[in-house]
């Protein structure tokens, strides 16, 4: 949640473009506010903030003329203080001379910002960012230097956050970090901050990833490290091989239609992968002498989650328990102990609610693994044994193929541990690839039908059933209807009342399944409702459902996966459809680094 970028460049020049450039890469972070600040070489800070989306507040506050040697951008997803120009990033020090914007969460910013008060200081916002700044200036004022203060003030900021600083007397910028991410670029003219790698890559791809704990100042043709103790740190840059096409539309209208094509690639890497991976069979080994087995994880990787478990204790015989990172903690940390496995599992690897789970089953002796998407992150560092999905950059907020490579993970697992030949698994990027084809055009009169109605249903048995719950997150996410997914036969126990007339009820179907999803059909059709089933081509669907969209032929544990792509889809176009943008639904943020 939120972004920050930093910059400071050899001349005086129009930083505005690259603010802009670097807004929009990490506009996948936040869009509630976005703000920039340059410091041309009188020391002057230009500071231009408000609440809405980078083209918008770029447009109308010229962030194009921009001009410095040192500059800022900070995009926003609020926590603390409403989305308006006053809780807008960067924000300057009590007297105009520090100008700072961070990401993250300063979990006692109110506390702070009442001693702040008292100690004299102007506090303009309730944005924890300020907060940052004015804990900085608290030390400044006491006549230390920057990297001191900042030390300082470490210890005063409680919570997960990254946080970049410039003083207008000076020629440098500094950044520190505890939790969220924050990664440093030294470019032939300018060295940069970020807090994610793709929006460094286009400016170099000389890198260096900064640690929890750890100072860094930069000038525009070096940098220095200090840790929390004030000692100078010694670490080599990385060179960074991968082309920066996975993070640009490539001809799509959105990243989130990309990814969407993208599926049956990815899953491509990803089987490559774990047939030449040397950690898949070691923590088979564990997960075999596991006393129990526990998939962790939040949103759609908890939705995987449900899938993986389904897939164990079919194939393996093995109950594994699906939970919810949180809840993990609240109903599972005392029944922990060291002969448990915990399989964690994140696209982003910084999700806050995970990596706080992590936490717990650490201090109890639990095993930790993961499947991650994001390589580097702080989910690849904390566990033992770290899968990685290789979907390269997912950038749309609703995740997609980072779903299905998480999905097809724990099924590679699961027929592993079950003895059973994973080759099988090779026909699946194929028939993804046939399914989006296929899926398509079906879908049309299926939007149309469905794209004004502001509550409908998603429903699965068996193994569809975590599918239907990945459907209905997907269509909430993106299009703001209420989109419920359950269990189908639990439909009859309540919100059967729902049902009126055309009232849209989406069926995901495995093949063994289609007998006890034609009950769950006709309880709604015969009150009006519009059954739509997702499965394989079916008499019996097409003679009760209003709609079917066909998939291809296969194993009933394949068929359940496929069931999710024309959901993905048809969550699109109905966002579409309803005038919004899918790659960035409102109030949300793709890497939530806050509990
Ligand atoms: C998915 O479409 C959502 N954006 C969200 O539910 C997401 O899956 C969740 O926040 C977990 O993120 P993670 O996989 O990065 O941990």
């Amino acid at each position: 949640m939120c972004g920050i970028f930093g910059i400071v460049s050899e001349d005086e020049q129009h930083l505005g473009p690259t603010l802009i450039e670097a807004g929009h890469r990490l506009s996948y972070r936040g869009y509630d506010s976005v703000g920039c600040a340059t410091i041309d070489s009188q020391g002057k800070i230009d500071l231009r903030k408000n609440a809405g989306k980078v083209d918008t507040v770029a447009k109308e506050l010229n962030f194009e003329e921009m001009t410095g040697i040192r500059g800022m951008l900070q995009l926003r997803w609020a926590t603390f203080g409403e989305p308006s120009q006053i809780n807008s990033q960067p924000h300057l020090d009590s007297d105009g001379k520090m100008v700072g914007a961070h990401n993250g969460n300063v979990v006692n910013n109110v506390e702070l910002r009442e001693a702040f008060l008292a100690e004299g200081m102007t506090v303009r916002s309730t944005n924890d960012g300020e907060s940052c700044v004015h804990a900085v200036e608290r030390y400044v004022r006491k006549g230390m230097d920057m990297v001191t203060a900042i030390r300082h003030a470490y210890n005063d900021l409680q919570g997960d956050y990254a946080f970049v600083i410039a003083r207008a007397d000076e020629d440098c910028m500094y950044a520190f970090k505890k939790g969220s991410g924050l990664v440093a670029g030294i470019a032939e003219d300018a060295v940069v901050i970020s807090s994610d790698l793709p929006s460094v890559l286009p400016l170099t791809r000389k890198i260096m990833r900064i640690e929890d704990g750890e100072i860094i100042t930069f000038w525009h043709d070096h940098l220095e490290l200090h840790d929390i103790t004030g000692r100078l740190i010694e670490r080599e840059p990385e060179l960074i091989k991968e082309t920066m096409e996975a993070a640009q539309k490539g001809g799509y209208a959105h990243f989130m239609e990309k990814e969407i094509h993208e599926e049956p690639k990815v899953a491509e890497e990803l089987l490559n992968l774990l047939d030449g991976s040397a950690d898949v069979e070691p923590m088979l080994e564990r997960m075999r002498d596991a006393r129990n087995l526990y998939f962790v994880g939040c949103g759609t990787s908890y939705n995987a989650c449900m899938m993986g478990s389904v897939y164990f204790s079919r194939l393996t015989g093995r109950a594994a328990i699906p939970v919810l990172a949180p809840q993990f903690i609240a109903q599972f940390a005392p029944a922990l102990g060291p002969d448990d496995v915990g399989i964690f599992v994140s696209q982003s690897g910084e999700t806050k609610d995970v990596l706080n789970a992590i936490e717990v089953a650490k201090d109890k002796g639990a095993s930790i693994f993961s499947l991650v998407n994001v390589i580097g992150s702080t989910l690849t560092k904390v566990s033992e044994y770290h899968l990685p999905m290789g979907c390269g950059y997912e950038i749309s907020v609703p995740a997609t193929k980072t779903f299905t490579n998480q999905v097809i993970a724990f099924l590679y697992l699961a027929m592993r541990m079950g003895g059973q030949d994973t080759s099988a698994l090779r026909e699946l990027p194929d028939l993804m690839d046939k399914t989006i084809r296929t899926s398509l055009p079906q879908i049309a009169t299926i939007e149309e039908r469905i794209k004004d109605w502001e509550s409908l249903y998603c429903l699965g048995y068996g193994l569809s059933y975590p599918m239907a719950l990945e459907g209905a997150l997907k269509i909430k996410e993106i299009t703001y209807a209420h989109c419920e997914g359950m269990l189908s036969t639990e439909f009859k126990h309540g919100p059967l009342a729902a049902v009126t007339d055309g009232y849209p009820i989406i069926f995901t179907v495995a093949p063994e399944d289609v007998p006890i999803i034609l009950s769950g059909i006709n309880e709604v059709t015969c009150r009006g409702g519009w059954a739509i089933a997702i499965g394989e081509d079916d008499q019996r669907l097409r003679a009760n459902a209003h709609d079917v969209i066909t998939i291809p032929p296969s194993t009933p544990e394949i068929a359940a996966l496929l069931t999710v792509l024309p959901l993905q889809l048809l969550s699109y176009r109905m966002s579409l459809q309803r005038g919004f943008d899918p790659d960035f639904p409102r109030n949300l943020s793709k890497t939530l680094t806050v509990d």
